[in-house]
């Protein structure tokens, strides 16, 4: 099987294409990029591409499925606008591509809480991508929607450094669904649903994923 990983320089992305690579199951990996990755590999493909006019010709589009897990932070992209471009506007805009080219799966790293009409900025925009892609005509969509994800970034983030200090003491007596989910847990499920998709659209929530 084909697969495309977008968002595979970050965190959950990363996982996602190790697993991947490591799967007899998956042939080749396309991972578009705006950077150069360091990683090499036989199965690996990493086009560098400017995600505001995305190939529209490329056959690498044509695949078995699309894991997305691209994102960023309010802070890191300066503004509302700059956020929603590439937490909505472009998983959307690689889906589009993808479903032109006759790729019938796609799985999104979605958020908890997720609700296009929530008064939440955050949520509002991860509910609004998962209502758009919805309407894009993909045989199976899989939502993987994560709590507050721990794993080991290069970037400091304070806020999430203190939010996964404190989750973790409380762990023990948070209810499932508000535990840290490892990014090693989310990759799995985003592969496993890339991997044997189901016809229909699906959601997995964060108590899957402690
Ligand atoms: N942090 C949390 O606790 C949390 C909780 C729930 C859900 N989520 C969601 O989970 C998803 C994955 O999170 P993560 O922690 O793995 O994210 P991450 O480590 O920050 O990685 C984000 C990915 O998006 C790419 N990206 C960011 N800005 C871009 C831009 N302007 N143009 C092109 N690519 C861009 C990054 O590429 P570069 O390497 O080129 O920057 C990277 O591949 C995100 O959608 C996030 O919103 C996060």
């Amino acid at each position: 099987m084909k697969l495309i990983i977008v968002g595979a320089s970050g965190l959950v992305g990363g996982e996602v294409l190790a697993l991947a690579l490591a799967d007899p199951a998956v042939e080749a990996v396309m991972a578009p990029a705006r950077r150069a990755t360091a990683t090499t590999h036989p199965k690996l493909h990493a086009p560098l591409v400017d995600f505001d006019v995305l190939p529209s010709d490329a056959a690498w589009w044509k695949a078995d499925a699309v894991v997305c897990t691209l994102g960023t932070t309010r802070r890191k992209a300066g503004s509302e606008q700059a956020f929603r471009r590439v937490d909505h506007d472009y998983p959307l805009a690689a889906a589009k591509l993808a479903h032109a080219h006759g790729t019938p799966t796609y799985v999104l790293n979605s958020a908890m809480g997720a609700d296009a009409n929530s008064r939440f900025f955050y949520n509002r925009v991860k509910g609004e991508v998962e209502r758009d892609l919805a309407d894009v005509g993909f045989r199976s969509l899989t939502f993987v929607r994560p709590g507050l994800i721990g794993g080991e970034r290069d970037e400091f983030r304070a806020g999430e450094r203190i939010g996964l200090a404190a989750f973790a003491v409380l762990a023990p007596v948070l209810p499932r669904r508000l535990r840290i989910n490892p990014a090693g847990h989310i990759a799995r499920e985003l592969l496993h649903a890339a991997l044997q998709p189901e016809p229909g659209t699906h959601v997995v929530e964060s108590d899957r994923m402690i």
